[in-house]
Formats: structure tokens, C-alpha cells, sequence
């Protein structure tokens, strides 16, 4: 059987999960155990919590996945973890749990950048075909990314400040939603009209970066000067500003950076995939370009997991690209 399958592992911040990839595009098996409730009462990850889910969970999560593809470990070609970025309390339980199992059982290992992860996760729905663009909004990453081939990233256009993501965990919080927010204004966004006049950050002419803090700021502002003046917000409309000001700047760029670089194929990616008004928008506007195929993963595949994991690792093995058993927990990886 010369198929290639590769076990990988994801527990940058708060899911531990593992998966197994058949030849770079086909999930055999997916077990992701989120933390979330855990973290919930605090508004936000702890990463000391984070870490000791990870340790108690990482091989419940490990002997699941090879039991649902009804697997051991001799049907594995190789080991591939997260190495980077993340927390690295949560990033080093995965690394060493994949070092430990590569070395047991003499399988090659693999460290993944946790972004080229999310922007392989597209691979598990299309093949990819090049030049293509990336949009990353994640909880900590915001960015354009051109690719021209398998595992090289050139980034056009990144987040001065606060991550989509972020920005949306942020204006969650003032409008008392519970940890993470995205989803939540997400749905409110929908029963609600822009009635709020927010400000959309273009930056200089031409920049592909972004900043979401200024939008944050006024969003804040919106609630206390009501707050302050004894008057009600509507949330559904707050929130609907601020979901058509964000997707709006995300769009527009992509359009444009799509259209500069002239290619192939566009692939939304990260956990801010998710949101419901940027799939709309992109789909909408991308029928205008039918020459430019628009890829969307599933929704299980936008937030964290270790499916895209391995498929990011499959180009790696492809190319012999292995770790040794230094691999280390690497927080601030560049892509
Ligand atoms: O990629 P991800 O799971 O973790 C990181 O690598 O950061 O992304 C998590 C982020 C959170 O900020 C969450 O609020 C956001 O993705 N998110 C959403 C939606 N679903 C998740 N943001 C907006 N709309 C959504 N539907
Ligand atoms: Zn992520």
C-alpha cells in the first residue's frame, strides 16, 4: 500500500488535537477535545490551564484517533506536531508528545508552522494550484499570504495591531458576551442592521496591512458615551457595525491583492473563517471573478485541529523536510 499517512498533533492554545491524513487531502480520523468551558469563567485562555489540559488530554486524544481510523501506530509514515507559534506551555505538551511517539516507534518527525496549518486546512476541501492567496484571520494572526508553490510563504500584508480575532474577543467583552466572542457577535450581527458609523482603517494607499485597534476603540467608546449619557445601545446594530466595518476592510484587500498578483485561487483560512458575513462577502464578491476560484474549509476546519495539521505536513515529508529530536516549542515562529 503506498499510501502516506501521517499522524499530527495540535495543542498550540486551547484544543488538544490529533488527526490522521491519508496522502495530504483526506481526513481518516479527527479528534479535537476543546477547552473552552474551562477557560471561560476568565474571559480568555489561561495558558497555565491550557497547558495542564493539554497534558491530562494529549493521549486520551492520541489512542482516539488511531482507534477511529482503526489504526496502530505501524500503519503511521510519520510524527507531525504544531512547533510554533502559540503558548509554550500548551505548544511543548504536542512536541514532546510527537517526539515520544516518533522515537518509540522509529517514525520520521515533522514540526509545523500552526498558520501554514490553517492555510492547508483549504487543501483537505481543493487541491491547491498556484499562485494563490491566503486570508488569515485567526485569533492571533491577521494576514495576506501569496504562495507560488507547496510550503513557501511570501506575507503581503499583515495586522499592525489586533487580530481579527482578537479585535472580535475584545468588542465581545464590552458587549458582556461570553469567551470567544467571534461567534457571538457573529450571530447578533445577523439580527441586526449597521446602523453604528465605524471607522474602517485603508492605512496608506496601496498597504495590504491592517489595524483593527482604532475599530475596537470606537466600538468602546460607542458603549460608554452611551453608558455615560444614560442611553441604550442596541447590541444587534452595534454589533452588525462592527461585523460589516471588519469584513468590509478584509474583503476590499483581498480583492485588490487577488487582482495585483493575479491568482488562481483564494483560500479563507483561521478561525475567523467561521464568521458567517465574511464567507457571504467573499463568495459575493469572488462571483464577480469567476477566472479566481474562492475556497472556504468546513467550518470544523477553521478553528484549530490537527487535520490541517497533517496536511501541511504531508508537503513537508513529500520533500524529506524532518525534524530531529532537538524540536522545540518555538512561540514567536515566523511563517
Ligand atoms: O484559529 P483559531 O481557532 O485560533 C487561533 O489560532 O487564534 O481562531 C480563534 C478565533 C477567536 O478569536 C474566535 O473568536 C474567532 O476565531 N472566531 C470567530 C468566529 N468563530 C471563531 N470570529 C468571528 N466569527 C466567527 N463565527
Ligand atoms: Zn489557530
Amino acid at each position: 500500500n503506498n499510501d502516506q499517512l501521517i499522524l499530527a498533533i495540535e495543542t498550540s492554545c486551547d484544543e488538544t488535537a490529533a488527526s490522521i491524513i491519508r496522502n495530504g487531502n483526506e481526513i481518516v480520523s479527527n479528534v479535537v477535545a476543546s477547552q473552552i468551558d474551562s477557560h471561560k469563567r476568565f474571559g480568555g485562555v489561561v495558558p497555565e490551564i491550557a497547558s495542564r489540559h493539554h497534558v491530562e488530554q494529549v493521549t486520551i486524544v492520541l489512542q482516539e484517533t488511531l482507534e477511529q481510523a482503526n489504526m496502530t501506530m505501524d500503519d503511521i509514515d510519520a510524527v507531525a506536531v504544531t512547533e510554533g507559534p502559540g503558548l509554550v506551555g500548551a505548544l511543548l505538551i504536542g512536541v514532546n508528545a510527537a517526539k515520544a511517539l516518533a522515537f518509540a516507534h522509529n517514525k520520521p518527525l515533522i514540526g509545523v508552522h500552526h498558520i501554514a496549518g490553517h492555510i492547508y486546512a483549504n487543501r483537505l476541501e481543493k487541491e491547491m494550484t498556484f499562485p494563490l492567496l491566503s486570508l488569515v484571520v485567526s485569533g492571533g494572526h491577521t494576514e495576506l499570504v501569496l504562495m507560488k508553490e507547496h510550503g513557501k510563504f511570501e506575507v503581503i500584508g499583515e495586522t499592525r495591531d489586533d487580530a481579527a480575532g482578537e479585535a472580535y474577543d475584545k468588542v465581545a467583552r464590552v458587549l458582556n458576551l461570553p469567551y470567544p466572542g467571534g461567534p457571538h457577535i457573529d450571530r447578533l450581527a445577523h439580527e441586526g442592521t449597521p446602523s453604528y458609523n465605524l471607522p474602517r482603517a485603508w492605512l496608506e494607499e496601496g498597504s495590504y496591512d491592517f489595524s483593527f485597534s482604532g475599530l475596537k476603540s470606537a466600538v468602546i467608546n460607542t458603549v460608554h458615551n452611551a453608558t455615560q449619557k444614560g442611553e441604550e445601545i442596541v447590541p444587534e446594530n452595534l454589533a452588525a457595525s462592527f461585523q460589516a466595518s471588519v469584513v468590509d476592510v478584509l474583503v476590499t484587500k483581498t480583492i485588490r491583492a487577488t487582482k495585483e498578483y493575479g491568482v488562481k485561487q483564494v483560500l479563507l483560512a483561521g478561525g475567523v473563517a467561521a464568521n458567517k458575513g465574511l464567507r457571504a462577502a467573499l463568495v459575493s464578491a469572488f462571483s464577480e471573478i469567476p477566472d479566481v476560484e474562492l475556497v472556504i474549509p468546513p467550518l470544523s476546519l477553521c478553528t484549530d485541529n490537527a487535520a490541517m495539521i497533517g496536511a501541511a505536513a504531508s508537503v513537508l515529508f513529500d520533500h524529506d523536510k524532518y525534524a530531529d529530536m532537538a524540536l522545540n516549542a518555538y512561540p514567536g515562529l515566523d511563517l
